[in-house]
């Protein structure tokens, strides 16, 4: 053989052998998660483009449906067929119900290599462990409590974005007669939540949110604060167009975006929108903190939950997935697309906007002054019973033209026995 030949031959071996190793390190992983609008979808890109930097595939379980009641459907009956993807978008006290089934990998070494306890804040690290060990990785911290707001109506409508309830409805008022839609609504019950959680926490404060939407106190449920709150909360509706009811959030930030509806109450995934349709924020959009919630802070938190499976380079392959998604390069690029902040402690903030800059300050400053709460309405503060049964209180007030406040607080504060 010409040594020509021979260098070759030895070539194409190593070249084989090669193959073969990645081959049998190189895994999949299943992921099922609900970021299929513009900007989620770019952010689940990045997610999916950093596994297979690792050699890894990925295998796209996408189902459609803001806020994932759609998504947690499927997941249930998928991992009661033994048939559990790899990981899922599971978050909040969702985890903790998860782990109690027996069904979650322990992580905890993928964990301890990269040093989550010290770059994750601790209140985050303690909703990712079942019994002290690992079983899900965060990704972001959303906030909830924002108001998105086109400049370009309310300077037509010469209206001033609003700082508290009063001057919402003022604004709400000269959208109106400039013949612009004033909120954007999206009529689902996660949604409503999601708009009454504001209100909660502008007309009642910090305090009154956590002891009537986090400890379900039954008192606060019932009290002139609540009635307050829900009669602020349906004033609301009255301001929203006729074809709200069923439409998704993202088509509700597209009316935004267009200039056709003036304002929504909805977390900084509307920011990815934004984002990924093109404009800047504080020229084309305005990012405020709802009316009378400057000064405190609804996370949401998204993480992904590790399922128990069975083949070995699979595993290794879910590991990595775990560890890089709290590698800084991943946060910052998944972040600058889904409208949310880094969750690892002291990231780097240069590459973001005005709005993630104020939600990063915010996040540090409301943790130390107590007005840092759970979003119910995104899973994050009580059971999934509980949550369900409240959600569907609160909607069936909204969508109600009998339903009195009175009755409303009585049936909400019912829902919340709920175990
Ligand atoms: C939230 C979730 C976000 C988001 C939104 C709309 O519950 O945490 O990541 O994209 O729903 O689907």
């Amino acid at each position: 053989m010409s040594k020509k030949m021979f260098a070759l031959r030895a070539g194409a071996v190593m070249v084989a052998a090669m193959v073969s190793t990645m081959a049998a390190q190189a895994g999949e992983v299943e992921v099922l998660h609900y970021w299929t609008s513009g900007g989620e979808a770019k952010a689940a890109k990045a997610l999916q483009a950093t596994l297979q930097a690792k050699g890894h595939s990925w295998k796209d379980f996408a189902v459609a449906g803001g806020g994932g009641d759609s998504a947690t459907t499927v997941l249930k009956s998928r991992v009661v067929s033994g048939n559990a993807p790899a990981a899922a978008q599971i978050k909040g006290p969702s985890i903790q119900e998860w782990a109690q089934e027996g069904v979650l990998a322990d992580i905890s070494d993928v964990a301890a290599a990269n040093n989550w306890d010290k770059l994750l804040p601790p209140v985050v690290a303690n909703v990712m462990k079942y019994k002290g060990k690992y079983v899900a990785v965060p990704v972001n911290v959303h906030r909830v409590n924002w108001l998105w707001a086109n400049p370009e109506a309310f300077k037509k409508a010469g209206a001033k974005v609003p700082t508290n309830w009063d001057e919402f409805f003022a604004a709400a008022d000269k959208l109106k007669a400039a013949g612009i839609i004033p909120v954007a609504h999206g009529g689902q019950n996660w949604q409503d939540f999601t708009t009454f959680e504001s209100v909660a926490l502008g007309v009642g404060g910090a305090d009154f949110y956590k002891k009537a939407l986090v400890q379900l106190d039954q008192g606060s449920l019932k009290s002139d604060t609540m009635k307050k709150v829900l009669t602020t909360f349906k004033r609301i509706k009255g301001y929203t167009d006729k074809n709200a009811p069923g439409r998704d959030w993202n088509l509700a930030t597209a009316m935004v975006i267009r200039g056709e509806a003036g304002m929504q109450l909805m977390g900084d995934w509307a920011k990815g929108e934004f984002i990924a349709a093109g404009k800047k924020p504080g020229t084309d959009f305005v990012c405020a903190a709802a009316p009378g919630t400057a000064k405190s802070f609804t996370f949401n938190i998204d993480s992904f939950a590790l399922f128990k499976i069975k083949n070995e380079a699979n595993v290794k392959a879910q590991k990595d997935l775990a560890a890089a998604i709290l590698a800084p390069e991943f946060q910052e690029v998944f972040n600058l697309n889904k409208g949310s902040i880094p969750v690892r402690l002291g990231a780097d903030m240069s590459k973001f906007d005005d709005c993630a800059k104020l939600s990063s300050k915010d996040f540090v400053d409301t943790a130390k002054s107590g007005s840092l709460v759970p979003s119910v309405a995104h899973g994050m503060a009580v059971s999934s019973a509980a949550e369900g049964a409240i959600k569907d209180a609160v909607s069936n007030f909204w969508n109600s033209d009998k339903q009195t406040v009175e009755d409303a607080m009585a049936k909400i504060a019912s829902a919340a026995k709920t175990k």
